[in-house]
């Protein structure tokens, strides 16, 4: 059996790296249009930073796992060709800001059908609206040349989380198939089935109608983020009260019906799933006439933003409402650990809102380039799943410094944000960070993840999402 796989990206690299090491006797290649990314697959500085990636992609480069830009050639000879190109927001026309971008699923599908002298299955990895197939199957019926292929359309969303990618793929709680109906539907998703219970127990590999299974990806991310939305609209409550946020969490979730899981309060969640991911499903709904049910998810969208505008708030408000000339240490611009990706990361609004009152942030990430925050800062809202998206000259830059060690990111700092939750950052001399910072000294945990007692003993004034205020920031004193 020989899989192609279309789109070297986050979801492509990881999920082949693992068949290719779960399957041996199974030729896996991904194929992408961006050279540089695949120069990079193939070098021993892969493009993406994932804990454990580059042991497996090691062990099976060369063996029976490819990287290669010759997407004519592997996906024709392929007989399963997933699809993990990137489906960003529409910035423009009808749906612009909700509506998902099905420019490169299209592309994608129609190079399969160019290329294809013989039937295949064609898998779904790439998060899409529902319906997506139907449109998908048109697409590659009309456009292949030979009566003789047949193409059978599966859905097969994948639930990695970044940061974690490598345990998820190894270990996940499910794997969802969908598929026709049909005898063919069945063959095709019992061949795919065969694939994954090389390594994961029949159990856990669910299978599921087209529909359904392109429906549960979007409803599975509109839950996760509904959760953070939900704990973080609590902690605004929990700094008006008193109250702490972390222990509403842990008492609610010790309720076996709630759980303990992604209850953390935060500066706002990030990543390039959750939000796009709403926002289609969003779409989808007032395309079919759901205007109520749009408004409804809408909302978690809404509080996300709130949560990051109300932490640039509480930090110009601390600093007695001016931060205009002061300097600001970020600590953290990835959209959460162990990982490099910056894809909406909650870091770009906060930083943009800073530098728009007059800041000079000073941002420290341990994975994240220079090069990469720039380009983040001065990008257009949506524009950074775009290939082609070249950096604009803009005014915002000239306020941003990016250096690769913390204790100069505090160096005369009048505050340091905490806006990624990195373990490093529990681990630092804030003493000594504290003497050389301008004062008074403040710090902003936009993770709930440090010792805010000891800091305060320090001298730092702190403020702690979803925890009883700082005496200073309540009283002035
Ligand atoms: P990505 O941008 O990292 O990778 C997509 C790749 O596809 C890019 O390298 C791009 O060059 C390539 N590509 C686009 N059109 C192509 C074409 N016609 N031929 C060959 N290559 C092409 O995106 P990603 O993060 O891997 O996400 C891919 C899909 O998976 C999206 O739909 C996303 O929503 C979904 N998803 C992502 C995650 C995640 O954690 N990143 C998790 C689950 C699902
Ligand atoms: C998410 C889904 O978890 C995954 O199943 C899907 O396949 C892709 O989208 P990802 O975006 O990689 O994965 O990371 P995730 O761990 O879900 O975190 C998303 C954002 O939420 C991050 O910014 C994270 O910091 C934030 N978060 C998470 C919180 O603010 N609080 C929490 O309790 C959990």
């Amino acid at each position: 059996m020989k899989i192609a796989c279309i789109g070297a990206g986050y979801v492509g690299g990881p999920t082949m790296a693992m068949v290719a090491l779960k399957c041996p006797e199974i030729e896996v290649v991904v194929v992408d249009i961006n050279e540089e990314r695949i120069k990079a697959w193939n070098s021993d500085k892969l493009p993406i930073y994932e804990p454990g990636l580059f042991e497996v992609v090691k062990e099976c480069r060369g063996r029976n796992l490819f990287f290669s830009t010759d997407t004519k050639k592997h996906v024709g000879e392929a007989d399963i060709v997933f699809v993990s190109v990137n489906t960003p927001t529409k910035t423009h026309g009808i749906g612009a800001g909700k509506a998902a971008d099905l420019t490169y699923w299209e592309g994608a599908a129609r190079l399969i059908a160019s290329v294809s002298t013989s039937s295949k299955i064609v898998v779904e990895k790439s998060t899409v609206p529902v319906k997506t197939a139907e449109a998908i199957g048109k697409v590659l019926k009309r456009n292949c040349q030979d009566p003789n292929v047949q193409f059978e359309i599966l859905s097969n969303p994948e639930f990695l989380a970044e940061g974690t990618a490598m345990e998820d793929l190894r270990n996940p709680d499910r794997v969802l198939v969908g598929g026709a109906d049909t005898e063919s539907g069945r063959k095709a998703i019992e061949t795919l089935v065969s694939v994954y219970a090389h390594w994961i127990p029949l159990e856990r590999i669910l299978t599921a109608n087209l529909w359904s299974a392109e429906l549960a990806k979007l409803t599975a991310n509109a839950f996760l983020a509904q959760r953070i939305s939900s704990i973080n609209a609590i902690s605004a409550l929990c700094e008006a009260t008193g109250a702490d946020v972390s222990q509403v969490g842990h008492a609610i979730g010790t309720d076996s019906r709630i759980g303990p899981k992604f209850l953390n309060a935060s500066v706002g969640f990030g990543g390039s799933c959750f939000q796009k991911d709403i926002l289609n499903l969003c779409y989808v709904c007032e395309s079919v006439g759901l205007k109520e049910v749009a408004e409804y998810w809408y909302q978690v969208v809404s509080m996300n933003d709130y949560q990051k505008q109300r932490f640039v708030e509480r930090v110009i408000s601390a600093m007695f409402n001016t931060v205009s000339q002061k300097k600001i240490a970020i600590f953290g611009f990835a959209f959460k650990k162990d990982t490099g990706d910056t894809r909406e990361t909650p870091a770009i609004d906060v930083c943009k809102g800073l530098i728009r009152d007059g800041a000079k942030v000073c941002v420290y990430d341990p994975e994240v380039t220079p090069e990469q925050i720039f380009r983040d800062l001065s990008a257009p809202k949506f524009e950074w799943d775009r290939p082609n998206y070249s950096r604009s000259q803009s005014h915002m830059l000239e306020n941003v410094q990016v250096v690769s060690d913390p204790a100069a990111a505090a160096e005369g700092a009048h505050a340091i944000c905490i806006l990624t939750e990195w373990d490093e950052f529990k681990t630092y001399d804030y003493q000594a960070m504290y003497d050389k910072m301008t004062k008074p000294a403040f710090i902003f945990d936009g993770r709930n993840i440090l010792d805010h007692a000891k800091l305060r003993e320090i001298g730092f004034i702190v403020y702690a999402l979803g925890k009883p205020l700082d005496p200073f920031l309540v009283k002035g004193y």
